[in-house]
């Protein structure tokens, strides 16, 4: 059964024919070309986190492509805690096509992926959030033409926002950079995994931003503090503070340099409302993107 957990399981050919796929829905989208490739098909979407842009745009996605969709919070429904989640996989994978799932743990999406007929996609853990890496990739890809080549800095926490692009760029011939403070880098785990599924060398991290963005074409950014971590903002804030992107980091970046930022942003924490508002900011467009490429992942899982 296809799974969509981790980037780092997909081949080069696989995610460039997500990004191929992913524009050309865009196009068609533009057009208003109807589409009824998912016509029948329901989508479950199990959430214990919050979500704006990765609930609105699988449900609106599953829709355009004639199918439906159910919300189903993660408390509500029991997942890992009323039945074991081999029985949840087994029961729901009779009434649903595929299940999109956000939760605190990845061992729970890989625990449900394990027991499951039906596909399954990690809407974000705390390990990765692969739906985010590939509508990022494709905004890299519609700001410069191609990706190859290019140069993304990560200024910020090694999360799973960070860990997913990293991959995403590694499978595509894109240089990326960690600036992050000691100790919030990629952990042994994510390296190990990098260094036995990419075939360019593991990141590099750094601990000076004004370094990571100097030859960079896109500045990347996220929360310092992710959902799960809040007990740790405040010593977070602290070590965080000399990442902040703003104007006078950008003034180091190459004038063509864009900015992206996975939102929802803590403006004036990692990010300032100058740089989000500014010229260079590509964060909607990469927000308005995530609609299509949700629509490439159902289809590539589902026709
Ligand atoms: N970027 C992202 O996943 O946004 P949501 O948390 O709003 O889904
Ligand atoms: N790193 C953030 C991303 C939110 C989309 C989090 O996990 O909360």
């Amino acid at each position: 059964m296809k799974h969509f957990l981790n980037l780092i399981d997909l081949s080069a050919e696989e995610l460039n024919h997500l990004l191929t796929e992913s524009a050309r829905l865009k196009e068609a989208h533009a057009r208003r070309i109807p589409s009824h490739s998912l016509s029948g098909r329901v989508v479950a979407l199990i959430f214990e986190k919050p979500s704006l842009r990765t609930r609105v745009s699988f449900e609106s996605g599953i829709a355009q492509l004639g199918g439906t969709s159910l919300y189903l919070p993660g408390n509500e429904v029991g997942l890992g805690w009323r039945e074991s989640l081999s029985d949840f996989a087994r029961t729901i994978n009779q009434y649903v096509d595929a299940l999109v799932l956000r939760v605190y743990r990845h061992e729970t999406v890989a625990g449900l992926a394990a027991a499951s007929t039906i596909p399954i996609i990690n809407g974000l853990s705390d390990r990765s959030h692969p739906c985010q890496g590939v509508a990022d990739v494709l905004t890299v890809r519609e700001l410069f033409g191609t990706e190859t080549g290019r140069t993304v800095a990560f200024v910020g926490d090694g999360n799973n926002v960070a860990r997913s692009m990293a991959v995403g760029c590694g499978k595509l011939g894109v240089r990326f950079v960690l600036a992050c403070p000691v100790g919030y880098g990629f952990d042994d785990q994510f390296k190990a995994d990098y260094r036995s599924k990419v075939s360019q060398d593991v990141p590099k991290e750094v601990n000076d931003p004004l370094a990571a963005v100097k030859d960079a074409d896109v500045i990347y950014t996220d929360v310092w503090t992710s959902m799960g971590q809040e007990a740790e903002r405040e010593e977070r804030l602290k070590r965080f503070a000399p990442f902040q992107v703003n104007a006078q980091l950008l003034s180091k970046a190459p004038p063509h340099c864009k900015v992206l930022h996975c939102l929802p942003a803590h403006r004036g924490e990692e990010i300032t409302d100058e740089v989000v508002d500014g010229p260079a900011s590509a964060v909607f467009q990469q927000a308005g993107n995530r609609l299509h490429t949700q629509k490439a992942v159902l289809e590539w899982l589902l026709k």
